[in-house]
């Protein structure tokens, strides 16, 4: 039996394996109003289909000030519940498990209204320059996720994940790169951890079922975090009740990023083997012996397939038969994948 096909539970909940659908903006809302369309139906539903375990719903913004673009799926209110469901309900009925990113662009914001970031820099001439947040601003926007943790669940998904990844708002906070504010929410590493780790106390209050952060573990900038600081909010998490680090890079400034196989891998592992807290790898994993090696070296808990999902919804099936693993669903394609 292949590690990549056999279930994993995290609290209360069973993934019936560890091929994770990797979060993907689709930047497809028609009407601008974060609701979920058919195609997000659509989407979603066919990488279920295709026997994924975890299906992660793309970065939805929890303001509509947070989104990166107008186009964003949203969290902010009551109204884009239904729409969720709808996904959560397809997802569930061929046998995955669903979880939602819960996000805030900050400074990479590309909307015609004011952005906000912890400091006023901006990411480069193409972007605006942010209006630095007050200290009304923050619990705002903290009290924002909690309110999208609790839509999350009345939604039906399964697992939250926080993206704290890619120079996005809580990344902002976390980096010492644009991160230069004189309160208790900046200067050294935990002050800058704050946001982040009151926003995980946040979404506790409305949500018991897995958390998992989304984190740049390498910033590709010799001022940005080091290792010692990711170890650092790493162990913090842990401490805080978070049940899986998704170990992504970079975003945080403009940067070139070398990128091979597995580029992020050694990261996850070094985490993962350091720390003692499950962890999700991510980062040009495009075959099913390649994602088996990392689970059996014990180098990740889960992996997290991207742009391969996006070519194949059928990635998972596509694994299995490289891994001599025999999927039982779904039942409609079991002649034709014979
Ligand atoms: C992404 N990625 C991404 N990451 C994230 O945390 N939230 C998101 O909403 C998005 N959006 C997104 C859109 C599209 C079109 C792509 C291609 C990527 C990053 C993605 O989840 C993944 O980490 C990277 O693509 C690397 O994995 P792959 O594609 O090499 O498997």
């Amino acid at each position: 039996m292949s590690k990549l096909f056999t279930p994993i539970t995290m609290k209360e909940v069973t993934l019936k394996n560890r091929v994770v659908m990797s979060p993907m903006c689709m930047y497809s809302c028609e009407q601008e109003d974060g609701k979920a369309t058919p195609f997000h139906l659509t989407h979603y539903h066919s990488r279920a289909v295709g026997q994924a375990g975890l299906i992660m719903v793309e970065a939805t913004a929890v303001q509509p000030e947070g989104r990166i673009s107008a186009k964003d799926l949203g969290i902010w209110n009551d109204d884009h519940i239904a729409g969720l469901k709808e996904v959560t309900e397809q997802v569930h009925a061929n046998g995955a498990k669903a979880a939602i990113q819960l996000a805030h662009a900050g400074r990479k914001a590309q909307l015609d209204t004011p952005i906000y970031a912890p400091s006023s820099l901006k990411f480069n001439d193409s972007f605006k320059e942010p209006v630095e947040m007050t200290s009304h601003d923050i619990e705002e926007t903290i009290d924002s996720f909690r309110k999208a943790a609790k839509r999350a669940s009345q939604a039906g998904f399964d697992i939250i994940e926080i993206h704290g990844a890619h120079g996005y708002l809580i990344n902002q906070f976390l980096s010492p790169l644009t991160n230069r504010r004189e309160d208790s929410f900046g200067g050294n590493r935990e002050n800058r951890y704050r946001f982040l780790g009151r926003i995980i106390d946040a979404v506790k209050t409305e949500w018991d079922g897995p958390i998992f952060v989304r984190i740049s573990t390498d910033e590709y900038d010799e001022k940005g975090n080091t290792m010692e600081d990711i170890l650092y909010y790493t162990k913090q998490m842990k401490n805080d009740g978070v049940d899986l680090i998704d170990c992504s890079s970079g975003g945080v400034v403009p940067a070139s990023i070398p990128v091979y196989p597995g580029y992020q891998v050694k990261r996850c592992d070094h985490i993962k083997n350091t720390v003692g807290i499950a962890t999700g790898a991510v980062g040009l994993i495009t075959t099913g012996i390649q994602a088996e090696e990392i689970l059996q070296n014990n180098r990740a808990d889960l992996v997290f397939i991207g742009r391969a999902m996006l070519r194949n919804p059928y990635w998972p099936k596509v694994a299995a038969d490289e891994l001599g693993e025999d999927l039982e669903a779904p039942v409609q394609y079991k002649r034709g994948w014979q």
